[in-house]
């Protein structure tokens, strides 16, 4: 008789636990968008010609080291066309006086379509 009552209880016991993890993982569910942008090709492509190139070594996403944060340039610059043709041009020619004194040094071995690539891989992190 003491056997079958735990046999009863047991397995309400555990539907209970199990129920209240439940709750406590929903709001995880609703992260915002990271997801969106690391799923966009075009900031993938972008952000592997970035890292393959010399670009990380004087820029960072957030923070300004050398170069200015990669978030700064995107909350300068709208992600338009123009402003793509804009920065591949700078990125491909150097450039000076719009951050401060600090030169870029130009990257003329990009092809102009990867240094596109790259300008819309920054432009992509405006407000995030
Ligand atoms: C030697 C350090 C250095 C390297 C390497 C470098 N940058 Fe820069 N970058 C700078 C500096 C300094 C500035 C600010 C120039 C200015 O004030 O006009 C800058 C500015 C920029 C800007 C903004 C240009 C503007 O007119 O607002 C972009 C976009 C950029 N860099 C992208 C890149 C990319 C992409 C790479 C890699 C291919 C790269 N940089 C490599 C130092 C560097």
């Amino acid at each position: 008789m003491k056997k079958y009552f735990v046999a009863i209880t047991f397995p309400a016991l555990i539907g209970a636990c199990s129920n209240s993890a439940e709750k406590k993982e929903a709001p995880a569910a609703a992260a915002p968008t990271a997801s969106t942008l690391s799923s966009n090709p075009d900031y993938q492509k972008g952000l592997e010609l970035v890292a393959k190139s010399d670009c990380l070594t004087c820029h960072k996403v957030s923070e300004k080291i050398v170069g200015p944060a990669y978030k700064d340039v995107a909350a300068k610059y709208e992600n338009t066309e123009e402003n793509v043709n804009l920065l591949a041009s700078k990125i491909i020619k150097g450039g000076t006086g719009v951050w401060g004194a600090i030169p870029m040094t130009p990257h003329a071995q990009l092809s102009e379509a990867d240094a596109k690539q790259m300008a819309k891989f920054i432009l992509l992190l405006r407000n995030k």
